[in-house]
């Protein structure tokens, strides 16, 4: 086997450490802990999965130095007290009996400590309003000189904790939004003592004075590593985010404090808000400004240039993140851009993704579609899980062993729940076969990739994977053939796993003479053909050349697939005056990072004048508009071209009804079992559970 990246499986040293490869897992914060904060059976079993895939090196993810002010929410991994230390060791022995080095990211809120953990105000540097995320944070109070030089002992004292539990370092968190950088920033610091952000030597007094104390504490051979960020993009005036200039200077004296590497991030502020994740800058659409970063995206590696100038600035490793792909990691290690490359969610989306790299098997590896669903949930302070990946943080619950008894089982439906049913059961030796009545497999992640692109959720590549996956596992896959009860008893499945999708459900229409409606569902029927000559990704450019409809459109539904059916007329420079809907609720299965984009005020839908009004009785639509009564009873009407009617659903049981008591075994999972829609996370988990029973 030839080894395709060489640079990132070439060995390098951090300290005294000795990193067999140049990939790093991030600090993510995962809330696998247990409540109290302490490291359980869950983290342990997440970790020590990671390191047995064979990264250079692990980042435990943002642990807590102060409680419970350190927190923004909890469980957070907490190493405020040595009570926390055997847990601690468990952790990194998981880790190391893989022989896989660990550090843990040191973190403290500040800014954004939330008062729903135990009450009060959360501390900072200064009483600022709030930075980058709309109603994320409350304002904070400024912390006293006594103040900060606790917290700088508590954090020293913390690493300290780490290195008797057996980790090879730390990574103090001086990046983003927490207390570190709130130190940094001139847009968050405005102290007027030699905390303050006057010149460097205060503005970095915080960063540098951890350091020292740090090495003091825990010794030379401790490894100290950095979290910051290389720049605070900004759009906001005055500008006062940190210039990459600075960041340099920043790095050059952590360095000369004693670090052992730089983990170089992002963060920024306007337009540039959440850049620490490339993919939401871009997000329903690239601003102007940052248009040139858009294009480093496509290119593999947003945040590198910067990187790469902290590189230049200093002796020490530097490493570089934010959706990297491999091939642009491998490139910028060559090209001495950055020492390491470290990934973070592409270890959800596959925890084995290091081995199988090594092994030269790219193409098995499920790559993270940068959907961001795990950061969702992740706001939302659940265990953070992958949308694509359901047995990634369930390694006690969910593990794939070889069925007692080996059936013949019959998956109905190729979208996602069917292909991770079919998927799992046949990991387990059983003999599958999938049908769809479609002519290629995928199902409705098709038409969702057709109108949202693949810019910010890279659908194709998911489908692609269990295309070869599938193929490689011999399940039999059969395409343009619709099942009936009469197809299943011809074959004398064993089980039968109905995955058929929701059924769309056809709106009564109030329609007077002369308008023009069309239906999500009738266009689905008309793009599939389209989709499965072209692919997603071709049909759906050739709609920026041509798409009927008018120039107005008013889309009613306000659900997932009706914002993202606005976002798609819009791009295609339709107007689209608003989004109405009978349900109250708007925004159901939106993610609340892509929710922050939105709907807060100045969000993209504001921004493009798009109203969204729910709770709605729709009374007539005209060949003039849409006439409808609001929820506290006006009557109102929108002039349009045409109405885009997206489809509401409910589930869809008939055939596995037809089929109870002709067949030992029948299961539905995936839209098919609902009323609403579960959306890709509840497809594919729901189709592993299942699997993993059977
Ligand atoms: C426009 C649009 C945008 C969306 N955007 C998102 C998004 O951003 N994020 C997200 O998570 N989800 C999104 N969704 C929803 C998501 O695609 C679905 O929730 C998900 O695909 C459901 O998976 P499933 O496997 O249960 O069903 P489906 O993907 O609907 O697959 C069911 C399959 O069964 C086949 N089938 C049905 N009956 C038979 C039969 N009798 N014989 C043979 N084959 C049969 C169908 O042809 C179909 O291929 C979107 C959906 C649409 C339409
Ligand atoms: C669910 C989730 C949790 C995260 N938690 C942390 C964290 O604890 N500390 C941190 O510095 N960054 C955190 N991040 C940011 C990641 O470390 C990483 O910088 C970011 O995801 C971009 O890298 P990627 O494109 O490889 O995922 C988190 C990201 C995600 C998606
Ligand atoms: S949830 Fe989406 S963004 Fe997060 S790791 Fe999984 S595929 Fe990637």
């Amino acid at each position: 086997m030839t080894q395709k990246y060489t640079s990132l499986f070439s060995p390098i040293k951090i300290g005294k450490l000795h990193l067999k490869n140049r990939i790093v897992k991030s600090g993510q914060w995962f809330l696998y802990a247990e409540p109290d904060g302490s490291c359980g059976d869950r983290i342990a079993a997440w970790y020590g999965g990671l390191a047995k895939s064979g990264p250079g090196m692990i980042t435990i993810e943002e642990s807590i130095c102060e409680y419970p002010w350190g927190a923004s929410q909890m469980p957070h991994v907490r190493l405020d007290d040595d009570k926390f230390i055997p847990g601690l060791t468990r952790l990194a022995a998981a880790v190391h009996q893989h022989g896989v080095p660990v550090v843990v990211q040191i973190t403290h809120a500040g800014p954004a400590y939330s008062s729903k953990v135990a009450g009060g105000q959360p501390k900072a540097p200064s009483s600022i309003t709030p930075p980058s995320e709309p109603g994320l944070f409350e304002v904070a109070r400024e912390m006293s000189r006594d103040e900060i030089l606790d917290v700088l002992e508590k954090w020293a004292q913390a690493a300290l904790r780490c290195k008797k539990a057996g980790f090879d370092g730390v990574e103090l968190h001086q990046a983003h939004y927490a207390l570190g950088n709130a130190f940094l920033s001139r847009r968050q610091n405005k102290r007027t003592d030699d905390f303050g952000c006057q010149n460097m030597d205060n503005r970095t007094r915080f960063g540098t004075m951890l350091i020292r104390r740090t090495r003091e504490l825990c010794g030379p051979d401790f490894v100290i590593g950095v979290r910051m960020s290389n720049k605070e993009w900004s759009t906001e005036e005055p500008n006062l985010g940190t210039t990459n200039e600075e960041a340099c200077e920043i790095a050059r004296r952590f360095e000369a404090a004693g670090a052992d590497y730089i983990q170089s991030s992002s963060y920024g502020y306007g337009a540039f808000t959440l850049c620490a994740f490339p993919d939401l800058v871009t997000y329903p659409e690239t601003p102007p400004p940052a248009r040139e970063f858009a294009a480093r995206i496509d290119h593999g590696g947003a945040l590198i240039p910067e990187t790469a100038n902290i590189k230049k600035s200093v002796k020490i490793p530097v490493s570089g993140v934010g959706r990297l792909s491999f091939a642009e990691a491998d490139r910028a290690i060559r090209e001495g851009k950055i020492d390491l490359a470290v990934f973070g969610r592409q270890f959800m989306a596959d925890p084995e993704f290091p081995k199988k790299l090594a092994e030269g098997r790219e193409d098995d590896i499920r790559k993270c579609t940068r959907c961001l669903h795990c950061l969702s949930v992740m706001w939302t302070y659940q265990p953070v899980q992958c949308r694509c990946n359901p047995f990634a943080g369930n390694e006690l619950t969910m593990v794939i062993k070889p069925a007692e008894k080996k059936k013949k089982v019959m998956v109905v439906g190729a979208g996602p729940a069917g292909l991770e049913a079919a998927r799992v059961a046949s990991l387990r030796g059983h003999s599958v076969s999938i049908w769809d009545s479609a002519k290629d497999i995928g199902g409705s992640m098709n038409m969702a990739a057709f109108i949202k692109g693949t810019e910010n959720d890279d659908l194709p590549s998911f489908i692609d994977w269990f295309r070869g996956q599938l193929k490689k596992q011999g399940v039999k896959i059969n395409l343009g053939r619709t099942v009936t009860a009469a197809t299943i008893e011809a074959e004398k499945p064993d089980v039968v796993i109905c995955a058929v999708g929701a059924e769309a459900i056809e709106p009564e229409l109030p329609i007077r003479e002369g308008a023009r409606v069309n239906t999500t569902e009738e266009q689905r029927r008309q793009a599939s053909k389209a989709l499965g000559i072209f692919g997603a990704k071709m049909a759906s450019a050739a709609t920026k050349i041509f798409l009927p409809g008018g120039k107005r459109i008013v889309v009613v539904g306000s659900d997932l697939p009706g914002i993202e059916a606005a976002q798609f007329l819009v791009k295609r420079g339709k107007e689209v005056p608003a989004i109405i809907d009978t349900d109250p609720v708007p925004f159901k299965g939106v993610d609340i990072q892509w929710l922050l984009k939105l709907a807060f005020p100045g969000g993209w839908l504001e921004q493009r004048k798009i109203r969204v009004v729910n709770g709605v009785r729709i009374d007539e639509i005209t060949k003039d508009g849409i006439t409808f009564t609001t929820a506290d009873g006006k009557k109102e009407t929108i002039t349009c071209d045409s109405v885009l009617w997206v489809n509401k659903h409910r589930k869809n049981d008939r055939l596995a009804g037809e089929l109870r008591g002709r067949v030992p075994e029948v299961y539905t999972i995936g839209d098919a079992m609902q009323d609403e829609l579960g959306y890709v996370f509840n497809a594919t988990h729901s189709a592993a559970e299942l699997a993993l029973k059977i």
